[in-house]
């Protein structure tokens, strides 16, 4: 795993401050862009990660409206809270900075300037839509109308929320200002444009032709239909009072626009960096043999493939990227994710109820990440692949190892002695998977890289099966070979230990942390690996347990939780709104309901349909019969756990065959909105076959 330190600047989308961090933003840029600069640093690469909050734009000033407070005051608020999410899920920036300060207005309006000297801008003035009402123009998402490519009526000036084409004013149809919510007047202004056009042939050589093997096709697509679509000048100002002031004479009014000034972020941050801790950051944006990688979700790939580099280009002292491997969306319960309508899971309110589980959710978002389609988080899936994964297979094989090694050799750290071909087969299978892992990390292929992390820990788990050391051990003096041999397995199951101690620290910092306090070291790097560092330790530190399962009440209530804080609606709740009745039964009498046959019976036995994901074949035991009734459950209760659990069932209910099995009544259920079912059953324990009524 040796080679050559490489210098590398890794940037991570700026984020605007107009809310928290959700999931959909941790799996489109930071989790990827941490995982890749932390591999970097374990391999001895030199790295600068940078972030900031985006605090100018649209998306700040109508925040700043709608919440009743100063564009200041509101960018102040979600820095604050943006900063703190990513602190608390260790996504390790070198620099966490904000386009706010003095240093980056600074840094903005010197590359304005210097481009506006070299006369790169044309200036132009044309008309521009105007709020008579509010006397202002309405630059990008000021404006709201229908859009050309899919209809959707509340498209903004700059980008359609539902399908992700991006826009400009003009292209809206029937357009009205999100102020006063009136068709705006046009107006004359002007401003200053970046001609792209001129660059065009540039860019084609920059990106079709340098870039057609290692850029990521869902990239290289996006830039390949800007640039065959062909380029138009850009305005690079907006008549606005919050941003960085255009530095020239009689601007009064007019600000940089806003994906002018934050890719300029990105060098600010350098530079803030640079001052707190004195190493000089222009190396880092200057030096042709930096690599630039910027991490981004899909609906920035224009700004950072095209209008960015060309920006660089114009300027001229500044490399341009390396690569710019942008993820597709995270969609949620099946749902596009929707700041809007608070369809999201935020991080702060994630450490709320899990204030321990940033590994849990860094490995499900790392396991799904949306590298080349859209992909979709649901919260049953958190819960599969943290009982199923993290514990069943990580966790278990380091509490197992850790466990044998203190139960054998209490005093001491098991020594290697003689090898046996399978040993020498292990250790050799042991040390690929640092290659395995770093390869696909440098292409970007995250969730294979994980999947091999998690082949490493089944590795570990087969080894101790296949060598059964607890049945080798041997209390008796003269059989010490038994016990050297005990010591071998278990020093080799250390050896493995170690490698997934580092391997996992770019993924799951906090365990890779807790893993290295078991073992009794301190954090590696990938070189030092070979070494068998394990046999410089003389004693194992203190068990710890890596990971929980998560019970079916946490999903519940997390589910739960997601549907109330939003305003995305179920089916009926929608047919309601729309003034469609939502079918309320009809009244019934006494009688009706005396027909009913209710009584209370004990789950006997409990199995799985045979091809029905969703039916449970039940034993209903009614004190003077036992009957069977196959119920839609699967979903929610595993057939272990239910049996000897009392339920109430509707015994009079004329049979029916599914799957071929005849169900003798049904089981009464409750139902929530998300559709999530659990039983309705006695509060305390009574006779089987009592009559409910
Ligand atoms: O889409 C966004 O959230 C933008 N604030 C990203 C900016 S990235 C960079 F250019 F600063
Ligand atoms: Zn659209």
């Amino acid at each position: 795993m040796n080679s050559i330190p490489k210098r590398y600047t890794v940037t991570a989308a700026l984020p605007y401050a107009n809310g928290g961090i959700h999931l959909g933003h941790l799996a489109g840029a930071y989790l990827p862009a941490d995982i890749y600069v932390r591999y970097r640093r374990l391999k001895g690469d030199d790295v600068l990660f940078i972030c900031g909050s985006d605090e100018h734009g649209v998306p700040i000033t109508l925040g700043a409206r709608k919440e009743g407070i100063s564009p200041q005051e509101f960018v102040d608020k979600y820095h604050s809270l943006m900063k703190e999410s990513f602190e608390k899920f260790d996504i390790s920036f070198d620099i966490y900075s904000r386009t706010s300060n003095s240093i980056h207005h600074k840094t903005a309006q010197e590359f304005f300037l210097n481009l506006f000297n070299k006369d790169v801008f044309t200036e132009e003035t044309s008309l521009q839509y105007y709020d008579e009402e509010e006397k202002m123009f309405l630059a990008d998402r000021y404006i709201q109308g229908t859009c050309p490519n899919c209809g959707y009526e509340k498209a903004y000036g700059d980008q359609c929320e539902r399908c992700g084409t991006s826009l400009s004013l003009k292209d809206l149809k029937d357009p009205v200002s999100v102020l006063s919510g009136k068709p705006p007047i046009m107006k004359e202004t002007t401003h200053w444009y970046l001609p792209l056009q001129n660059y065009e042939p540039w860019l084609r050589n920059f990106i079709l032709e340098n870039h057609k093997e290692d850029w990521k096709t869902n990239v290289y697509g996006q830039c390949k239909s800007w640039l065959d679509g062909g380029l138009q000048p850009r305005a690079m100002t907006r008549d606005l009072e919050w941003g960085v002031k255009v530095p020239l004479p009689n601007t009064e009014g007019k600000v940089l626009y806003v994906w002018f000034d934050a890719p300029i972020g990105y060098i600010s941050a350098a530079k803030e960096w640079s001052e707190k801790s004195g190493k000089d950051w222009v190396p880092y944006w200057k030096n042709t043999d930096t690599k630039l990688i910027h991490f981004i979700g899909k609906d920035n790939i224009v700004f950072h493939c095209i209008i960015f580099p060309a920006i660089l280009h114009a300027e001229g002292t500044y490399i341009i990227p390396e690569n710019v491997p942008a993820n597709e969306f995270l969609n949620l319960e099946g749902q596009k994710l929707s700041t809007s309508r608070n369809w999201a899971v935020w991080l702060h309110e994630y450490l709320e109820d899990f204030p321990d589980k940033q590994d849990e959710l860094r490995y499900v978002l790392t396991s799904i990440l949306p590298e080349t389609s859209d992909s979709d988080f649901s919260w049953k899936d958190y819960q599969t692949r943290i009982n199923s994964e993290l514990v069943a297979i990580l966790g278990n094989f380091v509490n197992r190892i850790w466990f044998l090694s203190v139960k054998y050799f209490p005093t001491e750290v098991p020594k290697q002695y003689e090898l046996t071909e399978a040993d020498n087969k292990f250790l050799i299978q042991l040390k690929s998977f640092p290659e395995k892992i770093g390869s696909h990390i440098e292409n970007y292929q995250f969730r294979e890289a994980l999947g091999e992390l998690m082949n490493l820990a089944r590795l570990g788990n087969k080894y101790l099966a296949e060598n059964e050391p607890w049945k080798l051990f041997t209390e008796n003096d003269e059989e010490q070979s038994n016990n050297r041999r005990v010591s071998t397995i278990l020093n080799l199951a250390l050896q493995l230990t170690t490698y997934l101690a580092t391997l996992s620290q770019p993924f799951l910092p906090f365990t890779s942390k807790k893993i290295f306090s078991i073992l009794n070291l301190n954090p590696l790097r990938l070189d030092e690996l070979e070494k068998s560092p394990i046999n410089t330790v003389t004693k194992l530190g203190d068990g710890k347990l890596l990971f929980k399962k998560i019970e079916d009440e946490d999903i519940s209530k997390q589910i739960l939780k997601l549907h109330n804080k939003s305003n995305v609606k179920t089916d009926s709740e929608v047919k309601s709104l729309k003034g469609e009745t939502i079918p309320v039964k009809k009244e019934i009498s006494y009688d009706d309901f005396s027909n009913l046959e209710l009584k209370v019976g004990t789950i006997e036995k409990a199995e799985k349909v045979a091809k029905a994901d969703k039916l449970l074949q039940l034993k209903i035991n009614l004190g003077e019969e036992i009957r069977t009734i196959v119920s839609g459950i699967a979903e929610f209760y595993k057939p272990e756990e239910i049996v000897g659990q009392q339920v109430c069932v509707l015994t009079n209910l004329a049979p029916r065959r599914i799957r071929g099995i005849e169900s003798n009544g049904m089981i009464l259920m409750a139902e929530d909105k998300t559709g999530q079912l659990c039983f309705v059953m006695p509060s305390f324990k009574i006779t089987d076959g009592s009559k409910i009524g």
